[in-house]
């Protein structure tokens, strides 16, 4: 048996921040952000919008259309670092909001590498269970947890949320690999350091450990570029492909450089390499499950097409899946 996919869909916030705009908020530069990232804006949450909220919306995008109705859903998994609460999960409230009430629902934390861990966890949890349909969620919000005075970290991120309904199939299905792994010997490079048990709020000790990004973002660039290579390559070898047999590759959307980069070691042409960092920043969890709802909807895959998604992040994590789309 293996795993089908029905369906994708995504939700960005209205609001959207260019790069001018923050020339306004911090000491930086459209030619900065621009020839560095490869970013010209991104959307942002408003106060009052949480991780759940895209969530739903994108779950609800996944289902539309399709003969799938709530209450078949057996599993929904969130792949989120920025969830609305410490508990409940966000997949609860997920499972809530669409009335899923036949599924088993939990978050899975593995930063911006977090959709394809999600995804492997389906994998494993479709095939040995009596599951039929699944949720397979990615979402974040960032921005919440920037420091709007760090020009380094601030003009990086963006928000929102990507949705995959997945279907048991007999026979090897459409996932034909998964690779995860992680470095927890890197964990400082990139962290979110306050906020959590070892640093409760407290308004005393805020400024030591402030519940913001923290990034250094040199170390991460070099660690982005190898890890990443590796895992496609290898999510490769698994299913006897190579990068010739890819219609598109979806790399996780921190950097354009990383992107071109990986794609030249790759040596894969630009029409095949998946690109809109430009448009939306780094949503982490959320990046590469938006970039395939783009990818299908806007024509750049037709059924049958083979997709690799890799992406790396916090933890240090990464990942790579190649999919039959
Ligand atoms: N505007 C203007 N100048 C800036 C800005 C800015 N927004 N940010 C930094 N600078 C300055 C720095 O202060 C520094 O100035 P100095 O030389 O006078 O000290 C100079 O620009 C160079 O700074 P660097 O940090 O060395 O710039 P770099 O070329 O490394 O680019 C960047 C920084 C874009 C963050 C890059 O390192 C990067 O993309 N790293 C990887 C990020 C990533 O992949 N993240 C993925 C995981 S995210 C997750 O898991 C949540």
């Amino acid at each position: 048996m293996g795993l089908k996919f029905v369906n994708t869909g995504a939700s960005l916030p209205e609001k959207i921040l260019t790069n001018a705009d923050l020339e306004r908020i911090v000491d930086t530069t459209d030619e900065w952000i621009t020839t560095r990232t490869g970013i010209k804006e991104r959307r942002i949450a408003s106060a009052q919008e949480a991780t759940s909220d895209f969530s739903i919306r994108a779950a609800r995008k996944a289902l539309e259309g399709t003969p799938v109705n709530p209450e078949d859903i057996q599993l929904i998994i969130v792949a989120t670092t920025t969830p609305d609460h410490f508990f409940p999960s966000v997949a609860c409230l997920v499972q809530k909001a669409l009335g899923a009430k036949n599924a088993a629902a939990f978050d899975v934390s593995a930063a911006c590498s977090g959709f394809i861990y999600a995804l492997t966890c389906a994998r494993g949890l479709i095939e040995s269970g009596d599951i039929k349909y699944a949720l397979v969620i990615g979402a974040d919000v960032l921005t919440k947890f920037a420091d709007w005075k760090d020009r380094a970290t601030c003009v990086l991120f963006g928000d929102g949320a990507g949705a995959l309904l997945i279907e048991k199939t007999d026979g090897p299905g459409d996932l034909l690999s998964a690779f995860i792994g992680a470095d927890g010997s890197q964990s400082d490079i990139l962290s979110i350091p306050g906020g959590g048990s070892r640093h409760p709020y407290n308004p005393e000790t805020w400024s030591q450990h402030p519940a913001f990004i923290h990034m250094e973002g040199k170390e991460v660039f070099k660690h982005a570029v190898t890890r990443m290579i590796e895992a496609s390559l290898t999510a490769l070898r698994q299913c006897g492909k190579t990068s010739d047999d890819l219609k598109l590759l979806i790399p996780h959307q921190a950097n354009l450089r990383i992107i071109d980069a990986i794609a030249k070691r790759l040596q894969l042409p630009d029409d095949k390499v998946f690109k809109n960092v430009h448009k939306y920043g780094n949503m982490s969890a959320a990046t590469t499950i938006i970039a395939l709802d783009e990818a299908q909807r806007g024509g750049r895959l037709q059924r049958g097409d083979l997709v690799e998604l890799i992406a790396f992040g916090a933890g240090m994590t990464w990942g790579a899946c190649v999919l039959r789309w």
